[in-house]
């Protein structure tokens, strides 16, 4: 196999934002898409030159000519396609949450290994310009990290359709700021021990959780719905300096200042994080793990550290008092 034959499950916006990255990978290309629509998919295959499509989610994945699929469809639905791709040997890239539950998570992880397929989340911030190098910025300048803030800004809203019912997508900690959630724990590069979390898991409502890391070390995930735009924070800050990286969702302008003994310094503007390198990055990733071997860049692992996260920071709203992992 010299490149990895791709079907998509999902037709909507969010594979629109995929699409301009995906379709330039160099070691992938998609041969399927499905959609629960079939005049969707059929517009859709055609005006992107995907050869073909379908509105029968299981012939995407049983087609001789599709080795691994893109699951972009409702937060509901992944578990249940991804063993239905499994059953037919195909390696999944799966959209986050990969559950919507930690158990069914690490289930799902374990099947993947079983069968010897690969299994990425699609949680692509830590891919995206301007946070990509953060850990080497870390270990060549910045020192040892002590605490993570990662800051969302969003205007008032609420959602609709499956994402307004949280039996379906897990509420606002499993389908946004497990970005966030996955963000912080890759920075640290290592497990949190406890979180503690107040607000409301909901869109529109604010929150914010705090993840002890031990050793002193924490990171606070934090977001306030009821402010303007779209905007992401992150500060880093460690023993010899610390950095802010803002960035404007989903495309918009990220500039970033680092400060260490030596001064100030103001970084050049880097575009957004769900680009088409972003995403290309996504795809090329995935493929090269099912091509070449080894870990792809967030591996099924990390999908479930992120869901265990959501999860607990989510017992920790309704309860009021930390939770251990
Ligand atoms: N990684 C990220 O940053 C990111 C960002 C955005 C979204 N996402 C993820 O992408 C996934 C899709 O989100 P979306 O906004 O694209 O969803 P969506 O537009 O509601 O649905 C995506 C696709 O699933 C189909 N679908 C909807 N309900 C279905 C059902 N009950 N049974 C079978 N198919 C169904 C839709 O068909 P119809 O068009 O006929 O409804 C559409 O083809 C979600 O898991 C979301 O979390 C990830």
């Amino acid at each position: 196999m010299e490149r990895v034959r791709l079907g998509i499950i999902g037709v909507s916006w969010w594979t629109d934002m995929v699409w301009p990255g995906f379709s330039q990978a160099s070691n992938a290309q998609v041969t399927w898409i499905a959609g629960r629509t079939a005049q969707k998919a059929r517009d859709y295959a055609q005006s992107h030159g995907i050869p073909h499509w379908t509105a029968d989610y299981d012939e995407l994945i049983a087609a001789p000519d599709v080795d691994a699929v893109f699951i972009a469809a409702p937060n509901f639905l992944h578990d249940d396609l991804a063993r239905r791709a499994f059953a037919h040997n195909k390696h999944v890239l799966q959209e986050k949450p990969m559950a919507l539950s930690s158990s069914i998570a690490a289930s799902q992880a374990e099947e993947a290994r079983r069968r010897n397929l690969v299994l990425m989340v699609d949680q692509e911030t830590r891919l995206s310009d301007g946070v990509r190098d953060l850990p080497e910025l870390a270990r060549t300048r910045l020192g040892r990290i002590r605490k993570v803030t990662v800051g969302m800004t969003l205007a008032e809203r609420t959602w609709g359709g499956w994402r307004a019912d949280p039996q379906l997508t897990g509420g606002s900690l499993f389908e946004m700021a497990i970005h966030q959630l996955d963000l912080a724990r890759w920075l640290f590069g290592r497990n949190p021990i406890a979180v503690w979390a107040r607000g409301e898991d909901t869109a529109g409502k604010d929150f914010t959780a705090v993840f002890d890391y031990g050793q002193g070390d924490s990171a606070v995930i934090d977001f306030c719905w009821r402010s303007i735009g779209f905007h992401q924070r992150i500060e880093m800050y460690c023993e010899a300096g610390f950095v802010r990286q803002e960035i404007e969702m989903p495309v918009g302008d990220g500039f970033r200042t680092v400060v260490t003994p030596d001064g100030v310094e103001r970084g050049p503007n880097i575009v957004g994080v769900q680009t088409e390198r972003t995403f290309r990055r996504v795809l090329e990733g995935f493929a090269a793990a099912i091509l070449e071997g080894g870990d792809p860049p967030v591996p099924a692992e990390d999908g479930v550290w992120a869901v265990r996260m959501a999860e607990a920071a989510r017992a920790s709203l309704r309860t009021g008092v930390p939770v251990a992992f």
